[in-house]
């Protein structure tokens, strides 16, 4: 929840992205094994989501599992989609009574049939939800979403002169989204791990040392208040976008 005591955020964003990083580093701090720290990163979800739902943010995308991410050690991968399937099944029906809808960012060929079927099953039941929309990006990369949404529209044969970036966007996983407006990376990295490659033209990017399981909502307000000093110009200059500057 906002911390009630607190003045409003100005400008809140329509649509946050984040990059939940630092889990193993995390544990391997407390002298534990990664995978204690893929438990108390994905716990830690919980909240945050419910506190971007209370601020009003209308679309959270977070980056749970990458194309890449395949290529860990094998017992981090099958560890990490346990928790995963294990969550979204004790998720489902709060996240479904607190009016949150699930979606999908990325492909489920090569994913276990009981993990893809439960967030089939979790598409499906939340569909008609309109309080948030919860983005999963599992099994998710920026370029492998670009190259299927290029063969896609060489399926739907569309000509050259039909090709123009809202159309791009109506191919890629996040059609019908706006863009993010906010990517917050926790844990120190500053790289995009080939998450929204073209979605992020114009995102606000925010970089955090805080490892993903201490990313409180303190932490998500530190971010929002970042967020609300920004001026975006999409090109423009300061006057043209608020006039009291000139
Ligand atoms: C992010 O934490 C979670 C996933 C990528 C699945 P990491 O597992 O990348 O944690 P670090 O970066 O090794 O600390
Ligand atoms: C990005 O984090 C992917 C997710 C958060 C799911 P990584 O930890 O995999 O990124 P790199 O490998 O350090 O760039
Ligand atoms: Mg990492």
């Amino acid at each position: 929840m906002p911390p009630q005591d607190q003045p409003n955020l100005e400008h809140v964003p329509e649509h946050i992205a984040i990059i939940l990083d630092g889990n193993g580093r995390w544990a391997k701090k407390r002298g534990l094994p990664r995978l204690f720290g893929h438990q108390a990163g994905t716990q830690n979800l919980r909240g945050i989501v419910d506190a971007c739902a209370a601020y009003g943010i209308k679309y959270l995308t977070i980056f749970a599992f990458s194309t890449e991410n395949w290529k860990r050690p094998p017992d981090e991968v099958s560890g990490l989609m346990a928790l995963l399937e294990d969550r979204i099944e004790h998720w489902l029906l709060q996240l479904h009574e607190h009016g949150v809808q699930l979606r999908h960012l990325g492909h489920l060929e090569g994913v276990h049939a009981r993990l893809a079927e439960k967030i089939q099953n979790a598409i499906e039941l939340t569909r008609n939800n309109t309080r948030i929309v919860l983005n999963f990006a599992f099994n998710y990369g920026g370029r492998d979403e670009i190259v299927r949404a290029v063969q896609h529209m060489i399926e739907d044969g569309l000509h050259s002169w039909e090709i123009t970036p809202e159309r791009i966007s109506d191919y890629l996983y996040t059609a019908g989204q706006p863009d993010p407006d906010l990517i917050i990376r926790t844990s120190g990295e500053f790289r995009t791990s080939n998450f929204l490659v073209w979605q992020s033209a114009y995102s606000e990017w925010y970089f955090t040392p805080v490892f993903w399981p201490d990313f409180d909502e303190r932490e998500l307000r530190k971010a929002l208040e970042f967020f609300a000093k920004r001026e975006r110009r999409f090109g423009k200059v300061p006057e043209q976008v608020s006039p009291a500057a000139g």
